[in-house]
């Protein structure tokens, strides 16, 4: 225990990621080589990443092993193999094919950080491991097997869901990179603490798939439908973002590849998250978003493109594009959006130093022709 502490408190040191971000391997380069950072191993061995890159791609690592987390306990709950369950049932009023989504989402995400963390050390760089950090208690649901014994990165029952990308991909003349903010679509569930996934035997219904489901649970079904847009249009905007910083082409390739999947994703818990039923339990109200009442352009259920809007500058035509896109502090701002979301409720502060320690590193990278 107490090495492991160690060894994450040498991870946490800010100061020591260069030397750290080498493997023995690739430190028998040379140590003149290591002062000009990986740059110059990658000149040397003509197929090297510059230390911005690996920086870029660690905290990207990270990000995908939170979101692995996350969706495994999605899916541990309402997958395609998880039992037929009131909370399942809550999700499926959303859309008859979410389990197999959550499924495939929770694949595509493990492929993604394990993909990173294996090109990450093909070019002598160090991979990311967050296991160190696995100790928050999730659902103690025992009637699905191992759910309740398994330690967790993330804290899915505590959230303060963000909904204002509703209304920020409707709207035709505001952009947050030129300083807009936009309303939650669902204000309620931003301003309290909601949990997303059944904590207990009580909020699953196992076998119940009689609808309508309780209205506390659907309420919980709702909140995930919001939860799986709210991480997928972040990963959406981190991708597109951090790419400006690449500076390797097969890295840029990467990131780019990557990212496409986050935003497909996301289009994806889009269109679903407008289903979710009207309801109130307690303090958290869903509207009814559907688009045959009544409501203006900015709520609309049936607007999943991104409206065209202001982009780059308002010289320019309004354009149909992702946002935000702007790059400066976006992996803290990753971050700090997920802390916010109350992802993070529990966890110690040593992954908060080590998670940011990697977003500072990430923001500091340059693109370098
Ligand atoms: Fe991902
Ligand atoms: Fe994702």
């Amino acid at each position: 225990m107490k090495q492991s502490e160690t060894a994450i408190r040498k991870q946490a040191d800010r100061r020591s990621f260069l030397k750290n971000s080498l493997t023995a391997s690739a430190a028998t380069v040379g140590v003149g080589l290591l002062s000009n950072g990986l740059s110059a191993l990658g000149a040397d061995h003509g197929d090297g990443i510059t230390e911005g890159d690996a920086a870029i791609l660690r905290f990207l690592a990270a990000a995908e092993i939170l979101e692995t987390d996350l969706w495994v306990q999605y899916t541990e709950l309402a997958g395609q193999d998880a039992p037929a369950s009131g909370y399942k049932t809550g999700l499926i009023q959303l859309d008859g094919d979410m389990p197999q989504y959550i499924s495939d989402n929770t694949d595509d995400e493990l492929s993604h950080e394990l993909f990173i963390n294996a090109y990450l050390k093909s070019k002598g760089a160090k991979p990311v491991d967050l296991d160190p950090f696995r100790t928050l208690e999730g659902s103690q649901v025992t009637d699905i097997p191992g759910v309740a014994s398994r330690k967790r990165l993330t804290n899915l029952m505590q959230l303060s869901v963000d909904t204002s990308w509703w209304v920020r991909y409707r709207s035709s003349d505001k952009n947050p990179d030129l300083g807009d903010t936009f309303p939650n679509a669902v204000p309620t569930l931003a301003a309290g603490k909601f949990t997303a996934i059944p904590r207990n035997n009580a909020e699953l219904e196992i076998g119940n798939t009689i609808v309508p489901v309780d209205t506390h649970v659907q309420a919980i079904a709702n909140t995930a439908g919001f939860h799986f847009a709210f991480i997928e249009q972040g990963g959406t905007s981190l991708y597109a973002s951090l790419a400006q910083r690449v500076s390797n082409v097969e890295v840029l390739r990467i990131v780019l590849s990557i990212g496409g999947t986050e935003i497909m994703h996301f289009q994806t818990w889009h269109d679903k998250a407008g289903n979710a039923i009207p309801l109130t339990d307690g303090a958290l109200v869903f509207p009814d978003l559907t688009a045959d009442i009544p409501q203006p352009e900015t709520l609309q259920s049936n607007l999943i493109m991104p409206e065209p809007t202001v982009f780059l500058s308002k010289k320019f035509p309004a354009c149909s594009i992702i946002r935000p896109t702007a790059t400066k502090g976006v992996a803290m701002g990753a971050v700090k959006a997920l802390t916010a979301d109350g992802l993070f409720i529990g966890q110690t502060p040593d992954f908060f130093e080590f998670l940011s320690d990697l977003a500072e590193e990430a923001d500091e990278a340059r693109r370098e022709i």
